[in-house]
């Protein structure tokens, strides 16, 4: 598509600006005694149903919205990218995350070529693969089954498999065919992870996983790299083939590192780090965990929300209008943070891994063709399940900050819970705070309120609470496999909705990379002022004198001759 302006100039975001004096004028509690509203901001879509009506906005925010969409080309942009053309400009690739999980069958091109077929054939060798190991079909070197796994991988080869291994621990349908199995995940490159890992562990009955879109990733090379020690230490160094595998898009450096390319599984360069759950990258631990029918589910149920996401019109479209809300909140309301706050302690990762897919896509400062935004991109993601939140950071959110909240529910616990002699089930009790927390986030307690229930003077503004502050509140059916990659597929193409009407470029992260090349520079340094006593030198005072004193204060602890691993 052509290069068109900044998505500012246009006239559907400064209609949107002056708009917004009308909405700052108009509290939530007016906005919330119209009851058409509020249905007209409710939306169903296969078991879920999305309620925003605790936006800080009207119908006509809504039609605002959609001009704004249709100034950005949002559409074309979808289109774009499920027809597989080079979105990501910057490293001219497509976008094709939605073809992890499409079904066997489907066409969804790339280059024109359809890359359906390619996904299956590494999902049925994953198949094939798992359900080996979990047969004890494939053992380890001295012959015995393989019941833990360590995914060895950080930033989208990590933060997805996470999340999603965590909502399906206490699923009642997975848990069980995850009986006598472990999952584990060596991310940081702080040897305390590596220690943690490990301890306990059997390496004869340990199966390790390198995940590494690059297999250059210098944190998850020198983990693998000290997992393969500790195996080749115990099991020796032959033992490497029957422990340890890949996935990466990058087979020559796998082979390179030691592993059978027979034991590599594949993905592509379409896939971003971030997007990469539905590949390899997720589905190999997690069905080597819970086998592979589950994940299959998983699959399905993204699979639904992108066909959802590419069909519906806007009104409808889940990611669409959580999208439009958020640039609403950032970029007219002025609110840059967005609250996670699942009702679900199997949704506890969930945060920490959309922090990733927004923050690394939409954190950006020039749009797409390189212009600097006078606008902000991005939002600051952070979240923690319920009710722990409301114990920790919720006194700013009710407070101080405006925040705007997404409020995730369940109807079906996965652990049911109910004593006798209770007043509600222990999942009401739970479900009773994610229905209580947005009205009193809507509402708030006006001053004439407190008043009338004799709070003393003194404690009036202490105790009074603003109100209109937004939130939306999804309530799923239950969380299983298949609502859980529904939920992961509404946060991802949510976050490329805001990119596409923002203008930029939601698939790239050249912002990783400075720190990196810094980091390289340092590295050097320590070897060399280790090894052969060289002074530090290129470094400004600060990082100088810090570096000294951290060589100086560990010039015992470390021995350079000879290999160390944790001894917990
Ligand atoms: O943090 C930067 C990043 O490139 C992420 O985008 C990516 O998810 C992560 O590093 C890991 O990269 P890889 O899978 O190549 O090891």
């Amino acid at each position: 598509m052509a290069s068109s302006g900044l998505v500012c100039e246009t006239d559907a975001w400064k209609d949107l600006k002056a708009h917004v004096e009308d909405i700052k004028k108009t509290h939530l509690r007016e906005l919330m005694s119209d009851a058409k509203r509020c249905q007209s901001m409710m939306v169903e879509f296969d078991g879920l149903l999305l309620d925003y009506s605790r936006q800080c906005a009207t119908v006509d925010t809504f039609n605002k919205l959609n001009k704004l969409a249709e100034a950005a080309h949002l559409k074309e942009k979808i289109n774009l990218m499920f027809n597989g053309e080079r979105i990501n400009s910057t490293e001219s690739r497509s976008v094709l995350h939605v073809a992890l999980r499409a079904p066997r069958g489907s066409v969804i091109n790339s280059d024109g070529k359809n890359v359906v077929p390619d996904v299956w054939q590494v999902l049925d060798k994953i198949k094939d693969f798992s359900d080996r190991v979990r047969s004890g079909a494939w053992v380890g070197a001295t012959g015995k089954a393989l019941t833990n796994v360590i995914a060895i991988g950080i930033g989208g080869s990590f933060l997805g498999p996470l999340f999603v291994h965590t909502a399906l621990q206490t699923d009642p349908e997975a848990a069980p065919l995850a009986s006598g199995r472990k999952l584990h995940f060596l991310a940081n490159v702080d040897p305390i992870d590596v220690a943690r890992n490990i301890t306990g562990l059997d390496p004869e009955t340990t199966l390790v996983v390198v995940v590494s879109k690059t297999f250059t990733t210098a944190e998850t090379m020198l983990n693998a790299r000290t997992i393969r020690e500790w195996i080749s230490t115990a099991l020796g160094p032959e033992a490497v083939a029957k422990h340890m595998v890949a996935v990466s898009t990058n087979l020559t450096l796998v082979e390179k590192f030691g592993i059978d390319p027979n034991n590599a599984f594949a993905f592509w360069d379409w896939v971003g780090g971030r997007y990469s759950v539905c590949s390899a990258v997720g589905v190999l631990p997690l069905s080597l965990q819970y086998g592979f029918a589950v994940v299959e589910k998983f699959l399905q149920g993204a699979s639904s929300i992108d066909q959802h996401f590419h069909s519906a019109p806007f009104e409808k479209n889940l990611p669409v209008l959580l999208g439009l809300l958020s640039v609403w909140n950032v970029s007219f309301l002025g609110y840059p943070a967005r609250a996670i706050l699942p009702y679900s302690q199997a949704l506890e990762k969930l945060a920490p891994h959309i922090q990733q897919v927004s923050m690394e896509s939409n954190g950006k400062g020039v749009s797409i063709d390189g212009v600097p935004l006078p606008y902000e991109a991005g939002e600051i993601d952070f979240g923690e399940p319920g009710t722990n939140g409301q114990h920790s950071f919720y006194q700013l959110i009710h407070q101080g900050r405006v925040i705007p909240c997404d409020f995730i529910g369940v109807v079906k616990s996965q652990q049911p819970v109910y004593l006798k002699g209770e007043l509600v089930s222990n999942h009401d009790e739970l479900m009773s705070n994610f229905f209580a927390q947005p009205d009193a986030l809507a509402y708030g307690k006006t001053p004439e309120q407190l008043l009338k229930e004799n709070v003393p003077s003194n404690l009036i503004t202490h105790k009074t609470f603003s109100g209109n502050r937004p939130s939306l509140s999804l309530l799923l059916p239950s969380l299983n496999a298949y609502n859980i990659g529904q939920l992961l597929a509404i946060y991802e193409h949510r976050v490329a909705v805001e990119g596409f009407v923002w203008g930029i470029n939601s698939f790239d992260q050249w912002g990783v990379e400075l720190g990196k090349s810094l980091a390289t520079q340092v590295r050097k340094q320590l070897h060399a002022s280790r090894k052969n006593a060289e002074p530090i030198e290129g470094f400004n005072f600060s990082t100088a004198t810090l570096l000294t004193r951290y060589l100086e204060a560990s010039k015992d602890i470390l021995k350079e001759d000879c290999t160390v691993l944790p001894k917990l």
